[in-house]
Formats: structure tokens, C-alpha cells, sequence
């Protein structure tokens, strides 16, 4: 049986991996430790909570002790860290707590893991690493130089670093996953595709930053988990890979599709104040996970949004319980900065 720590497995990403995981594979053990921070949310796993092959430990990766008692006991094989701080937005309002997790957090796990000679780490990091693209200009390749524009970026940038002076300086085994941005259930809703969803359901209006031409290049969270488990089973250690869905899309583009799948009128959407040094495009090339992996999406972004779209309106509850949170309180001063 394979061994797996899981961190940050309570988020959006993470709690899709848990899930499919304990699904398809039964020969794995998983440990979920995350610190349930605002984005973590165990009702994401509720229907796991009792399953024997998997453990969840509440706590934060920057603790050491604790990750290696869990690397003892549990004779963890492999990491996967999905743990971070994950948001743009919240980066350029705080961005010490973005250096606390995903850079001292990961050099947590790293030594940890090197200590132990693990058969894998794989670190789950972003196509932001790369900087921005030009509307017209190619796409992210593994080789394209890294060059972060905002904190959050940095962050990742520098623990992608790490990871990689881990594999050269003691030969730890890993990989670095690179993907673009993610959609599907469970995403939080400050993020902008369950965020538009949120205020849509609500008619409340829709806060497009900028003129709203800003491109991503969005990856169905499923696609995304099987790009994982591929390469934590199918890679060569050292070898990173970028993940991406093929489907690169405006951001008004999204939100006309999100109005008119919930229809709702154009009328809510309402252009405000731009992100500080938003990044214009990212795209991924995929070529090299499909080629030396055989991994490919599943679904386009049109057949992924909807299944999206429908399981915010399956699961209103979910977004309700989140929303009387402190999230309100948070929305409300993202909104208000941006008038
Ligand atoms: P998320 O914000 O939804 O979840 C992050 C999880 O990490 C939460 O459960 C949180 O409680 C946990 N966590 C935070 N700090 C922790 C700590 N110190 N110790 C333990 N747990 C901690 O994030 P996500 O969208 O699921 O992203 C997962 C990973 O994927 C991140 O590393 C992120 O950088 C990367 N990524 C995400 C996207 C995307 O579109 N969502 C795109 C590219 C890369
Ligand atoms: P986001 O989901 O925050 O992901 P990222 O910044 O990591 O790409 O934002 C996706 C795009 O949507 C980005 O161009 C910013 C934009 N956006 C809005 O226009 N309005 C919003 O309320 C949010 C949260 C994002």
C-alpha cells in the first residue's frame, strides 16, 4: 500500500485529489494535514471522514515536529503539497503569511522528506511563476524563464526553488507540477469563477476587474488531479511539468458564459477598479505531460463549466455556509477598495 501525505487536502484542489484518490485507488493510504485556514473546508470530505484508508490531522506545515511524527508514524512514502496560501488578491493586502506557508512550510516538508530519502515529493505550484504573457504572444514551456510579478507568485517562484535545490543538493526525488488555473466544485468563492457564480445566484453585480480582457488558460480540477496522480506514479524524478486545460478564455468571455447558463442580463456585470500589476495572459503548454505521460483533459472548458455551474446550484448550501462567514466581511472590503 502506497503511503501518501497530503497537505493543504481541505482546499479546492487538494480536496478533489483526496476524493479522487480514495475513489480509484484503493492500494493507497492517504494523510490529509491541513491547518483549515479561511479556504479549508472539511465538509469538502465529509463523506471520507470514516474511510480506513484515510487519516485527516489538523495542522500547519511549518511545524516541524509534527510533519516528522507524521512522516514516522504514518511511514509516509510520498508527499504531494497542495498547502498554501493560494489568492493574488490577498497577497498584495498581506503578503508576510504567503512567505510563512509556501516558503518556509515547504522548506518544512522538504527536510523532512530529504531526511527520510522519500520515494517522491511532488510540489503542486502555478503557471504564475512564469510572469505574464502578451494577448498575441506564445505559450508557458518548462523552459520559459521564471519571473514572478506578484507576491503570491514570488512565493511559489521561491519554493519551486527550493524544491529544485533539494533534488541538486541531496538528491531528493521530486517533481514540480505547473499548472494554469483551475475551476470546478469546491472552489472558494473569492476566487472569480465561483465568485461570478455566487453574485449571479444572487443578483448581486459582477466585479470585473479592469476592462476584463485578462486571459487564463482554465484546467477542469478532475483534469488537473489525474495530470497529478500521473505524474506522482509515471514521472522521472527531476522532471517538471507544465498542466494546462487548452482553453484560454477572456474574463468576460467567462462571465457571459456563466450569466447566460444561470440566466441572469449583462447588466450585473460591473467594470472596477484593475488589479495592481495584473498579469495580462497565461497559457500553458501542455506538450510534454501529454507526450511522456499520455495524460489529456477530459473535457473542454464548455462541458467543464457547466458541470461547474450546475454543482454550485446542486450545492447552494455549501456556498451559503461559507458565505455567512467571515467571507462577507472580506468581500465587502475587496469590493469597496475597488470603487
Ligand atoms: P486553497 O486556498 O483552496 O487551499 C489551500 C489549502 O491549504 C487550504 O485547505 C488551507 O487550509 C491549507 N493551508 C494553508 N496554509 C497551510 C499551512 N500553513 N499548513 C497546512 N495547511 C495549510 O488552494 P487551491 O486552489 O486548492 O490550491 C492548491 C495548490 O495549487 C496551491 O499550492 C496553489 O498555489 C496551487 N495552484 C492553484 C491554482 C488554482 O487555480 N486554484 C492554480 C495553480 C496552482
Ligand atoms: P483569480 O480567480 O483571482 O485567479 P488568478 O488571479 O490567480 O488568475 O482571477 C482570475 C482572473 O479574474 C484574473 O484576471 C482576475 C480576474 N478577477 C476579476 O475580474 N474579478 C474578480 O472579482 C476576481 C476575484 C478576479
Amino acid at each position: 500500500m502506497k503511503k501518501i501525505l497530503v497537505t493543504g487536502g481541505a482546499g479546492f484542489i487538494g480536496s478533489n485529489f483526496v476524493q479522487m484518490v480514495l475513489s480509484e485507488y484503493h492500494d493507497c493510504f492517504l494523510v490529509n494535514l491541513d491547518k483549515l485556514t479561511y479556504a479549508g473546508n472539511l465538509e469538502n470530505l465529509s463523506s471520507f471522514a470514516d474511510n480506513p484508508n484515510y487519516k485527516f490531522i489538523k495542522g500547519d506545515i511549518c511545524d516541524s515536529k509534527l510533519v516528522c511524527d507524521i512522516m514516522d508514524e504514518y511511514k509516509i512514502e510520498a508527499i504531494v503539497n497542495f498547502a498554501a496560501e493560494s489568492h493574488v488578491d490577498r497577497s498584495i493586502t498581506g503578503p508576510k503569511i504567503f512567505i510563512d506557508t509556501n516558503v518556509n512550510g515547504t522548506l518544512t516538508l522538504l527536510e523532512a522528506a530529504r531526511d527520510r530519502d522519500i520515494e517522491r515529493f511532488v510540489q503542486i505550484s502555478t503557471d504564475e511563476v512564469y510572469g505574464s504573457l502578451e494577448l498575441s504572444g506564445g505559450q508557458f514551456t518548462e523552459d520559459t524563464p521564471i519571473s514572478p510579478n506578484s507576491p503570491y507568485s514570488a512565493s511559489k517562484a521561491a519554493s519551486d526553488h527550493l524544491v529544485k535545490a533539494f533534488g541538486h543538493t541531496w538528491g531528493l526525488k521530486y517533481n514540480i507540477t505547473r499548472c494554469s488555473n483551475n475551476y470546478g466544485q469546491y472552489q472558494f468563492p473569492e476566487k472569480m469563477i465561483p465568485l461570478m457564480i455566487n453574485n449571479a445566484l444572487n443578483d448581486k453585480e459582477l466585479p470585473v476587474y479592469g476592462d476584463g480582457l485578462y486571459v487564463r488558460d482554465w484546467l477542469y480540477v478532475y483534469d488537473h488531479c489525474t495530470a497529478i496522480w500521473k505524474v506522482l506514479t509515471d514521472a522521472e524524478p527531476g522532471q517538471i511539468y507544465n498542466i494546462g486545460g487548452c482553453n484560454e478564455k477572456s474574463n468576460l468571455e467567462v462571465v457571459d458564459i456563466i450569466l447566460k447558463r444561470l440566466g441572469k442580463p449583462k447588466s450585473l456585470i460591473k467594470h472596477v477598479k484593475d488589479r495592481p500589476g495584473h498579469d495580462r495572459r497565461y497559457a500553458i503548454d501542455a506538450t510534454k505531460i501529454i507526450t511522456e505521460l499520455g495524460w489529456k483533459p477530459s473535457v473542454t472548458f464548455e462541458q467543464g463549466i457547466i458541470k461547474t455551474i450546475d454543482w454550485y446550484l446542486e450545492n447552494t448550501k455549501w456556498l451559503e455556509n461559507i458565505v455567512s462567514g467571515d467571507y462577507q466581511k472580506y468581500y465587502q472590503q475587496m469590493y469597496d477598495a475597488r470603487q
